[in-house]
């Protein structure tokens, strides 16, 4: 019988729950032994290992977070951490691993192959800054996330006549600011793809008081300027009363949405059939609503794409 390890590693994200229940269900389905790592590659040095069944995985489905539970792990870029977790892997028995989580993570899979461990990636964080993959898996729980956080307080922006600043996060990419900018109407959103200039969000600001908005919402992506500086900017140039929220960790929280948990649960399965295939080295992703997998050292070095005209579409319709 074939074992399969799975970790999760990295930032969570919301949808992680549903993934491992899947490829614990499907493998168990198809004749696997499944090992459960916990912690990610931080677990994996140190063998904190367990067989799972079927139940390890009931009344997940539904909850944000990881089971498996994660770390950011140092280590693991060492030699020596990487040793250390090959010899693991070994001693385990455990002949392949999913492995699941953001960027950083996808490279520690992408170089255990590279080691000779048949690895599948599948993509797990809120960022969606996979240049392979349409979307990520959390993505979207966390851009409802914001979008809820931005309707709430566009209701006290309107009554006191503020403008408010959001800070989300998402590193280097802009698409949470972006997706949960459009879909709450925000008047501007500030991302890393885009250059930002203050002018340009204070007129419209004072375009929007003029023609009597109320309120006036700034998505901020986290890292371009900082949310309190901006705020003090845009209340100094318009007089315009500005507050700031930073939205924080509650954005990788949260039940994961319905599309979040149904790409979970394809991308599970179809890492067992890869799997069941033969095939290993791939990365899962999802194009054009199907789910696809790509060789994992070409996918990991496509360049994210930035929505240029979805960025356009939100400054047309928040005049
Ligand atoms: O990778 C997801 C992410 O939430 C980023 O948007 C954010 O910058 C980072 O994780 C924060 O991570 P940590 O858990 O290390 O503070």
């Amino acid at each position: 019988m074939k074992t399969i390890g799975i970790l999760t590693s990295g930032g969570d994200a919301p949808g992680m729950n549903p993934a491992i229940r899947a490829i614990v269900r499907a493998g168990i389905f198809n004749g696997f032994r499944i090992m459960g790592i916990r912690q990610g590659y931080s677990g994996l040095i140190d063998g904190d290992i367990y067989e799972m069944n079927l139940s390890s995985v009931a009344d997940i489905i539904h909850r944000g977070g990881t089971m498996l539970r994660s770390a950011r792990s140092d280590e693991f870029k060492t030699e020596s951490g990487f040793k250390k977790a090959l010899n693991v892997l070994d001693v385990f028995g455990i002949d392949s691993l999913i492995v699941l989580g953001g960027d950083g993570t996808l490279r520690g899979a992408k170089d255990l192959y590279n080691a000779g461990v048949p690895t599948i990636g599948i993509p797990c964080t809120i960022d969606n800054d996979c240049g392979y993959s349409d979307y990520t898996i959390g993505f979207f729980t966390a851009v409802e996330t914001v979008v809820d956080a931005i309707s709430k307080i566009r209701d006290t922006s309107t009554s006191h006549g503020r403008a408010n600043v959001i800070e989300v996060m998402g590193r280097r990419c802009g698409d949470i600011a972006l997706y949960a900018g459009l879909a709450g109407g925000a008047e501007s959103i500030i991302i890393p793809e885009v250059e930002f200039d203050i002018d340009e969000v204070c007129k419209r600001a004072i375009q929007g008081k003029n023609r009597g908005k109320l309120h006036h919402i700034i998505v901020l992506a986290e890292g371009v300027g900082n949310a309190y500086e901006v705020a003090k900017d845009i209340q100094d140039k318009t007089s315009i009363d500005t507050r700031v929220t930073v939205l924080g960790y509650i954005q990788r929280g949260g039940n994961p949405t319905s599309y979040d948990r149904i790409l979970a649960s394809k991308m599970g399965n179809r890492a067992i059939e890869l799997l069941l295939e033969g095939k290993s080295g791939r990365a899962l992703g999802v194009k054009c609503n199907e789910i696809i997998d790509l060789e994992i050292n070409e996918a990991l070095d496509i360049e994210k794409k930035f929505n240029l005209d979805m960025y356009n579409t939100s400054k047309i319709l928040s005049i």
